[in-house]
């Protein structure tokens, strides 16, 4: 029977109800309709299958029915059957099981004249599908319908088109139906008992409500589709069949689907359920829920079928790819700060790195340029010669000893690698263009003596060749040096690039001065290379 169709007409008796049970009856919501002269069966509220517990009365009467089946009226099982009811059999009967009293009621209606039913005993059926169908109501407690030879008619008119109608047990089909086959459709039954012939009659009340572009029958749900479900948890899904009859059935390999491990509580296949669709087509729908996802549901395809149409589509559950979100932001905040690091210590440690990269293997290139110097030592050369003066001792002993020997450079230095007699500018001229870089060292100006003009005249030479894009490293031997007559460039690679500064006393123990010394030195070309013109240098 389909899960909207049948609902008596119970306009008006509530009150009646109401007024009919009393004696603190329990109450049952069931109302027999019964048409004069046909058998009917009441049944006890409670389903007791044992008569010698029940006791029925009508009417709220002391004498109870017999339970000797000859009466027309007697008490089977749990029901009180009528053979057949009578129009004074109408009223409340209450059935009395202990201290408990349960009413139930009965109306036995005659039909309108010349009609085979009575407007106010009618059963409902409303019906959205083109293939309409109608049970015939409440027989199966009469008859075996499977063999009863059950008889239609539409407005108390037998039904004259064969291929339109269709019936089969209590089940009339209406191929095709339309509008016009809406009415009161009757069923009448006839069966035989202790050899009276009994007949039933119902009266069903059909409205047809077929949307006008009614599609074909789909299967709007599942679609083969994948759905991800977490371990442990719980999922419904629902299988939708529009425009179709209502046999649904979920499958796994050719069975039930809650069949698929033996518990028949972890999965559960619902019941068949009707709605319209947002299309207003009408839908039946039917769940397939695992209340706990197992790690064997997986891949695997559960299939719902609509034996009506024969067609089916499976949903397949999978495991839910894992989250990758949290993973990447953490990857990208590791990443940051690590790159930030690396910068950080990058700066804190760039001559360290420097330096190793240039005694590194990969670095180490012979620079072809044709010079023969590393660097010319430029600084305010004193006129005695002693070596006493601090800027003598930083330049002809501690440069030497520490960028000579130790780091392998060539350097010239002025007042010690000239030959007698040329002419200074000519000596200047030459040696710094055989140079890699210019290193211009300062002190304050006693301590250059007596050669300041000298001094003063290398840089202006200096001046010009700065446009050759020589390479200056400017050394302060002592704070306070005043640059104001000092030219224009020089004050330029001051600001720019910064002067390395001598501190403390003139011993060669200052490694931070070195380290910042052979950072803006060129990289070196080697002991070797110093002593020979060989371009292979082959240490690595
Ligand atoms: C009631 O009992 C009868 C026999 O006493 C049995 O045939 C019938 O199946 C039972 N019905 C129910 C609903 O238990
Ligand atoms: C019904 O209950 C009575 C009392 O308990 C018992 O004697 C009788 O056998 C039962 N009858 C059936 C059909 O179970
Ligand atoms: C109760 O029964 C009596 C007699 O059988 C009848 O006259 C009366 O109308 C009944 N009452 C109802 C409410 O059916
Ligand atoms: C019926 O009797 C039982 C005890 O035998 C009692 O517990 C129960 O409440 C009673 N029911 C009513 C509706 O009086
Ligand atoms: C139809 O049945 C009701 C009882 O439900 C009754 O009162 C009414 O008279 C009946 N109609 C006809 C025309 O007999
Ligand atoms: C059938 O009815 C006859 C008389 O009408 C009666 O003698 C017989 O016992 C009944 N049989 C049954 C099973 O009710
Ligand atoms: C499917 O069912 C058949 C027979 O019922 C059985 O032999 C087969 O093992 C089943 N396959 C799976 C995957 O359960
Ligand atoms: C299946 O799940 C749906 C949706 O959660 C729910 O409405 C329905 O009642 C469930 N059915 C069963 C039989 O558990
Ligand atoms: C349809 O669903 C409603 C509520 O979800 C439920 O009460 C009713 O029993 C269902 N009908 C059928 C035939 O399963």
């Amino acid at each position: 029977m389909h899960p909207f169709a049948f609902f008596v007409i119970l306009s008006g008796l509530a009150a009646y109800k109401a007024q009919l049970c009393k004696n603190d009856a329990v109450m049952c919501e069931e109302i027999q309709y019964v048409l004069d002269g046909e058998p009917v069966r009441l049944s006890c509220c409670v389903d007791i299958n044992n008569s010698s517990y029940i006791t029925w009365f009508k009417n709220g009467s002391q004498i109870p029915f017999a339970s000797d089946s000859q009466s027309r009226i007697h008490e089977n099982g749990n029901a009180l059957w009528f053979f057949p009811a009578s129009l004074e059999d109408a009223g409340y009967y209450t059935c009395v099981i202990k201290n408990v009293t349960y009413c139930t009621w009965l109306i036995v209606f005659e039909n309108e004249e010349n009609l085979c039913y009575n407007r106010s005993a009618l059963f409902t059926n409303e019906q959205y599908l083109k293939a309409t169908k109608i049970d015939c109501p409440f027989i199966q407690d009469y008859v075996d319908v499977t063999k009863a030879q059950i008889t239609w008619s539409k407005e108390c008119q037998p039904l004259q088109n064969e291929e339109k109608y269709f019936a089969l047990a209590e089940t009339l089909t209406i191929q095709n139906a339309v509008k016009q086959d809406e009415g009161l459709y009757t069923c009448a039954v006839k069966f035989e008992h202790n050899g009276t012939e009994y007949s039933l009659s119902r009266t069903v009340d059909l409205k047809i409500t077929v949307t006008a572009a009614s599609r074909l029958p789909f299967m709007r749900n599942p679609s083969n589709n994948i759905e991800k479900v977490e371990l442990g948890s719980a999922i419904s899904l629902k299988c939708e069949v529009i425009n179709s009859d209502d046999v649904i059935i979920w499958t796994y390999n050719d069975s039930w689907a809650d069949e698929v491990d033996g518990s028949d509580t972890r999965v559960i296949i619902g019941d068949i359920n009707f709605s319209m669709t947002e299309d207003n087509e009408p839908m039946f729908y039917r769940y397939l829920n695992f209340t706990e996802i197992k790690e064997e549901d997986y891949n695997k395809k559960f299939y719902c079928k609509n034996l009506n149409t024969m067609s089916k589509a499976y949903v397949m559950l999978q495991r839910p790819d894992p989250n990758l979100q949290p993973f990447l932001i953490a990857f990208f905040v590791t990443l940051i700060f690590v790159i930030i690091n690396i910068v950080l210590l990058a700066k804190i440690f760039k001559i360290d790195i420097v330096l190793w990269y240039r005694s590194s293997c990969f670095a180490r290139k012979h620079i072809k340029d044709g010079k023969l110097y590393d660097a010319y030592i430029m600084y305010p050369k004193s006129l005695s010669g002693t070596n006493s003066y601090p800027m003598d001792i930083f330049v002809l002993k501690l440069l030497p000893e520490v960028l000579e020997v130790k780091f392998s450079y060539r350097l010239f230095i002025f007042g010690r690698d000239e030959i007698p007699g040329e002419a200074m500018s000519d000596v200047v001229d030459e040696a710094i263009s055989q140079s890699r870089r210019l290193v211009i060292v300062l002190g304050s100006t006693q301590s250059s003596g007596d050669l300041k003009d000298e001094f003063e005249q290398q840089i202006a030479m200096y001046d010009a060749l700065i446009r050759n894009k020589i390479k200056v490293i400017l050394v302060e031997l002592e704070k306070g040096i005043d640059y104001s007559n000092m030219p224009e460039s020089v004050q330029y690679i001051k600001q720019k690039q910064g002067v390395i500064r001598w501190k403390g006393e003139l011993t060669e123990a200052n490694k931070k001065f070195w380290k910042h010394m052979r950072y803006y030195m060129p990289p070196t070309q080697g002991k070797n290379l110093q002593h020979s013109d060989s371009n292979t240098f082959n240490t690595c």
